[in-house]
Parts: C-alpha cells; structure tokens; sequence
C-alpha cells in the first residue's frame, strides 16, 4: 500500500535523510522510531505531498506522489489522513465545526447526514455531548482524540500518526491505542510515528529504526525481543539517543 524507495532530502545543506525505503502492506501498521529530528515527520508530510525528496519514489495505493502536482494532490488526501502531532484543530471553530470541515469540503452531504457522521465519530471515540465546545475547552486527552475523530470524518484508507500519545496520560493513551487497532482491524493501513515503545509494541506489525539518514533495522514486533542485537532494541532499552 505504501511504498518508499531510495528517500533523500536536505533542508539547505543538511541533509536529513540519505538513503530511506520502506514498505508497508495492505492493513498493516508500521511503527517509524528514531531520536528527536532524525526526519519522522518528514517523511510523514511528504507521504502527503507537503514535501518533495530531492530524489526517490513514494507510492501510496498505486499514486505516483513524487509525481504529483498540487492539484493532483487532492485525491491523496482524501484517501490518505495525517493525524498531526499537535493535533492541528480550528482554535475558533467549535467541535462540531472543525469535524463538519473536511466533509463539506469533500463530499456531497446533507445536514442530517453531516450530524449523523459527527455524532457516532464523537461518540466512539468518547467526545459525545462535546460539539460546541471549543478545542480550548478540552483536556490534552480530548484533543488528541479530537485529532483522529477529524481524520476519520474522511474514511481514510491510510492513516499517518504522528506521536498521537505524546504527553498523554495512560487512560488517554490506552484509547489511542484501542481506536489505532480498531481501524486497523477495519483493514486501515497506517504508519505510527512514536517515541512512545509500550504503544508502538502494543499496535505495530512491524518497525523501522530511522538513523543518521538511514533505516538501520527493521524488524517484525513479534521478533523484536528474539533480537536483541538489533540497533532499535538499543533505542528501546534507552541506550542511545
Ligand atoms: N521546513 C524545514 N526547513 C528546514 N529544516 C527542516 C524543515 N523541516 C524539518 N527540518 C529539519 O529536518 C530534520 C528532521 O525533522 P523532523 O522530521 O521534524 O524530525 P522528527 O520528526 O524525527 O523529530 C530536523 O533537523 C529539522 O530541523
Ligand atoms: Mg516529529
């Protein structure tokens, strides 16, 4: 489903990722670790087409995004979310707003229909009576949530996490964590940018270790602790930045 092949990008003369590729099958979710500005989100934002590499190919789902133009983009991102690290919610729109957003840009809707859609999507991911509500107005945990129910508003095939738990408390955290299974069992195929290894152990199929430009192991989760000489078990057991 997602396919990224001899990935290289510089930001003026840093150059961030050398050499990167990866796969990611139909359904499967792929953890993408690393220390603080190895180039995760990076990668994540030019799945959908907010960077280009400087060389390489990504594919999602048979689209050509190092191809595409910006107009060409559009169809990418109906079918592909990016569930943004700081969650990137409407500050002046309320609850209800900032879900109805992507629907009124991209489908063909009535009102009840649009009312229907937000409240089972709030209501599955606990947010129920919520609607009026500034994002202001919620908890951190909430807003998290918040983040994926607007994602999910699009019936994404794909989903891009991008440290959805970070700063979350373990009640938070776990309802991440079960909403990230659900869609996968849904058949959602996603990658999960993570510092947080307890969530990445819990969902991921598999995980690509990200190092000074490079993909330096990767490795299926259920293997992980019969491999303890993998780079990434250095990462986990907090041995290296
Ligand atoms: N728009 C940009 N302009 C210049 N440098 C950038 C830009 N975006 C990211 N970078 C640099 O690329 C590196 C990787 O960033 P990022 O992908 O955000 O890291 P991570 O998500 O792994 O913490 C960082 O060193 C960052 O400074
Ligand atoms: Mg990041």
């Amino acid at each position: 489903m997602i396919n990224i092949k001899n990935f290289r990008k510089t930001f003026g003369s840093k150059l961030v990722h050398k050499d990167v590729s990866f796969y990611v099958r139909e359904g499967e979710c792929l953890g993408l670790v690393g220390g603080s500005g190895v180039g995760k989100s990076v990668i994540l934002r030019s799945l959908i087409g907010l960077e280009k590499p400087d060389s390489g190919e990504i594919e999602i789902d048979g689209i050509q995004v190092h191809n595409l133009t910006e107009e060409e983009m559009v169809p990418l991102r109906q079918k592909v979310a990016y569930v943004f690290q700081g969650g990137a919610l409407f500050d002046s729109m309320t609850v209800f707003e900032n879900m109805a957003y992507p629907l009124r840009e991209h489908f063909k809707l009535s009102d009840d229909e649009i009312q229907k859609k937000i409240t089972d999507t709030l209501d599955e991911l606990g947010l129920a009576g919520n609607e009026q509500n500034l994002p202001s107005q919620l908890s951190g945990g909430m807003q998290k949530r918040l983040g994926l129910a607007r994602a999910l508003m699009m019936n994404p095939k794909v989903i891009l996490y991008d440290e959805p738990t970070a700063g979350l408390d373990p009640y938070n955290t776990k309802k991440i964590q079960d909403h990230i299974l659900k869609l996968k069992k849904k058949g959602v195929t996603s990658i999960l940018v993570t510092h947080d290894m307890p969530t990445a152990l819990a969902v991921c199929d598999k995980m690509v270790y990200l190092l000074n430009g490079v993909v330096t192991s990767s490795v299926l989760t259920k293997d992980l602790y019969s491999n303890p000489n993998a780079e990434i078990m250095k990462f986990i057991e907090g041995d290296v930045a």
